[in-house]
């Protein structure tokens, strides 16, 4: 208790300075965080970002599919994310005939939009905090399991006391390593439909090599639509659904980004690692990362390579490959970052102020060895870390036959916990594995797994790995499918005399019984010593600026539209323009390709009214705004509170920026309204879709039928009149 009051104190008495980084909860801008957005050329108050009883901007935000941010830009319930936030969606409904992927989509009615299974949107209606609530429920003499089931159960009583309407929905989440909780009240819309998306020449141009670069030339959106039923609730999918009436639109400026204008990021920042120790950082950078580099390296040269080859397993992979190589390559900037920016050794001298204060506060006792716990807890943890994160790249994320073994291990233990155990697990093994064989080539895989596996157990060879795929019913669906079928014996039996189960067994033993159990028990010791050392950094180093790391919770972060310089004599500007497309163009290339049609909008200057005031189209520009994985899709937002870009990377110096974060190096990456714009007027021909957006012009004096219409819509605050 006595410790919240201290944090709240904490908040008011840091002095004010130009902020750079960090995701702020966006129901405690007030104060702080918003003198510093007005610093920054905020026009915008706290409440008009974060308002719980009136609309306000976060009523125009959802977390799309829990993974990403979208957000509505009509009052019909226009939604833009990025096209590879909906790339699962558009390879779903493409074909060697109808291929999305490769030509683009436009719907061009409401009858043209295609419905998506398991896609969803959803809104925060209110943010509440319970920190007093939930740590009441624990005490010092407890052990870690008693605190976590304390915790645990007041959570589910405080999701089941929650004050909501029957659609709405609840969630408790943790800050600050378990410092301060918040409860969420929600609202799901299940029914989420693909409107638009560009050929991947645009949505995807420059692909992987491309991929967290800046200079970048990609103009990755999607367009959807959220549908309710007829009340505007949230509902599943139907044909008498209607498109949605949202609380807030966010209104599309046409004015563009000059370097220095204030930016706002309003999204769902996944995880961020900001206050981990030193010696936490060097395992992730030196044991972690660089073997799973490995295995993702082994995995992409057959997976590239087979579909560049065949278009068939283009579209099959493209999803499943896109996910390996984004990290693949995440991974190796991170490294090459925190190398290049010291900031292992930054990390330990202020491990060094931190001991230091501590003394000086003559607070040893509470947290004078936290140091030395984390050093003997990660040593302990290292061999279980590492082996369990290779352990999931092989056998779930890489290859499929593998991630089958996994699921039919399952199976089998729930068949020894009784019969209505195994019907439940049958039930749901098999809708899952027509989803794994749909997107499934058994060549493909197993010139994956012969590549990988070896990087797990070198005992394993390649002939090996060759003689079960040829050996093992579980390549094919059909025979699969029909193995699974029937009686729990008949079931059990043709699993064990399976050879991919015998192949499989003993890791997937190893991993139940050794590394999983010793991964979640060091963790957690590891989570209660990171708590500790998260309250104390926070009262014996208050000068420092604090931030909750991510968690997948609605967050806000500004900055300011800004070049930087990546190395000597180097200087990177802010924006890009179609101009630099073609000078990436290579002709029939898988990355750098062009539409034939953009080419000629270049050429004939065929740019309608989305040029810049040079008569140039512009396509990214880059930020100070603290951002991570699930801010893909994020708004980027003017002074104003009009949608200026969408968030979709972050340059290849700055991917360091979930453990460490330079405000000299690290920029987040949008793309430029005006190019999505333009892509859906004058490439897309879907003018229709701008027709339903309000299109707004902040920094030109705004005519006196603007304001009105501003005023109309209740949004006159945010226009410059
Ligand atoms: N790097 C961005 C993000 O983390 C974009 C990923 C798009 N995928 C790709 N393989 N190009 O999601
Ligand atoms: N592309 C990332 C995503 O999918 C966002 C960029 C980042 O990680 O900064 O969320």
């Amino acid at each position: 208790m006595i410790k919240n009051i201290k944090f709240l104190l904490l908040f008011i008495a840091f002095p004010i300075f130009a902020q750079q980084g960090g995701m702020w909860v966006p129901s405690l801008l007030e104060g702080q965080n918003e003198t510093e957005m007005k610093n920054l050329g905020a026009k915008i108050t706290a409440q008009d970002i974060y308002d719980a009883n009136n609309s306000s901007l976060k009523d125009a935000i959802v977390h799309f599919n829990g993974g990403c941010t979208g957000e509505v830009i009509s009052d019909q319930g226009l939604l833009l994310t990025n096209h590879h936030c909906g790339f699962g969606q558009i390879q779903s409904h493409s074909s060697l005939e109808n291929d999305y992927l490769k030509n683009g989509f436009w719907a061009m009615s409401l009858e043209e939009e295609l419905p998506n299974e398991n896609l969803y949107a959803r809104f925060i209606i209110r943010i509440e905090e319970v920190t007093e609530e939930m740590l009441s429920v624990i005490s010092e003499d407890m052990d870690l399991r008693e605190k976590q089931a304390a915790l645990d159960q007041k959570q589910a009583e405080l999701i089941n006391q929650a004050d909501k309407e029957l659609w709405q929905e609840a969630n408790v989440k943790s800050f600050y390593a378990g410092n301060q909780y918040f409860l969420f009240i929600t609202e799901k819309y299940e029914d989420v439909r693909l409107v638009g998306a560009p050929p991947s020449s645009i949505g995807k141009f420059g692909s992987d090599t491309d991929n967290w670069v800046w200079p970048r030339h990609t103009g990755d959106f999607a367009v959807f639509r959220i549908y309710a039923d007829k009340d505007n609730k949230p509902a599943k999918y139907s044909e008498d659904n209607v498109p949605y009436q949202p609380k807030h639109s966010l209104p599309i400026s046409l004015d563009g980004v000059e370097e220095d204008d204030f930016t706002l990021v309003f999204g769902f920042p996944g995880r961020t690692n900001q206050y981990l120790p030193a010696v936490a950082v060097e395992q992730i950078t030196q044991k972690i990362n660089p073997s799973n580099i490995e295995i993702r390296e082994k995995a992409l040269e057959q997976i590239d390579a087979f579909m560049q080859q065949d278009d068939q397993i283009r579209i099959q992979y493209a999803s499943k490959q896109a996910r390996i190589a984004n990290y693949w390559k995440k991974w190796k900037g991170e490294n090459l970052g925190i190398e290049k920016s010291g900031a292992i050794q930054t990390k330990k001298d202020f491990e060094k102020r931190f001991m230091q204060a501590v003394k000086a506060q003559g607070k040893q006792e509470a947290y004078g060895n936290l140091l030395s716990i984390f050093e003997a807890q990660y040593q302990e943890f290292e061999p279980f870390a590492v082996k369990r994160s290779n352990f999931l790249e092989v056998f779930f994320t890489n290859t499929e036959l593998l991630q089958i073994s996994f699921r039919l291990y399952q199976l089998k233990q729930s068949a020894n916990q009784g019969e209505n155990q195994f019907q439940q697990a049958q039930a749901n093994i098999i809708p899952m594995l027509e989803r794994v064989y749909k997107n499934f080539n058994a060549y493909v895989d197993q010139k994956v797994a012969e590549n990988i596996f070896p990087l797990y157990d070198e005992q394993v060879s390649t002939k090996q790995i060759e003689k079960l795929y040829k050996n093992t019913i579980f390549t094919n669906q059909k025979m699969a499918i029909e193995a699974l079928s029937g009686d729990v014996d008949k079931v059990v039996k043709a699993i064990e005399t399976d050879p991919l189960y015998q192949f499989a067994e003993d890791y997937i033993t190893e991993f139940y019984q050794i590394l999983n159990p010793n991964y979640q028990r060091i963790q957690s010791e590891i989570a209660e010593t990171q708590k500790i050392y998260m309250t104390a950094m926070m009262e014996v180093l208050p000068e420092e600026r604090y931030f909750p790391d991510a968690n997948s919770t609605l967050r806000v972060t500004y900055g300011q539209v800004n070049g930087y310089q990546p190395r000597d004599a180097v200087y990177y500007n802010h924006v890009t323009y179609l101009e630099g497309v073609l000078e990436k163009y290579v002709p029939g290339d898988y990355e750098f390709d062009v539409p034939q049609k953009l080419i000629e909008l270049q050429e004939n200057k065929d740019f309608g009214a989305y040029a810049d005031a040079n008569g140039k189209m512009p396509i990214g520009f880059i930020g100070t705004n603290q951002t991570t994985g699930g801010n893909s899709g994020s708004p980027a937002i003017d002074a104003h509170g009009n949608l200026i870009g969408l968030n979709f990377d972050r340059v290849w110096e700055g991917t360091m920026s979930d453990l460490y974060y330079d405000p000299e190096i690290c920029r987040n990456i949008m793309v430029d309204a005006r190019y999505i714009l333009f892509i859906i007027d004058k490439f897309g021909n879907a003018g229709h879709l701008i027709e339903e957006m309000n299109l707004v012009h902040p920094k030109a004096n705004s005519t006196e039928q603007e304001v009105e219409k501003k005023k109309k819509k209740g949004w006159w605050i945010f226009g410059k009149n």
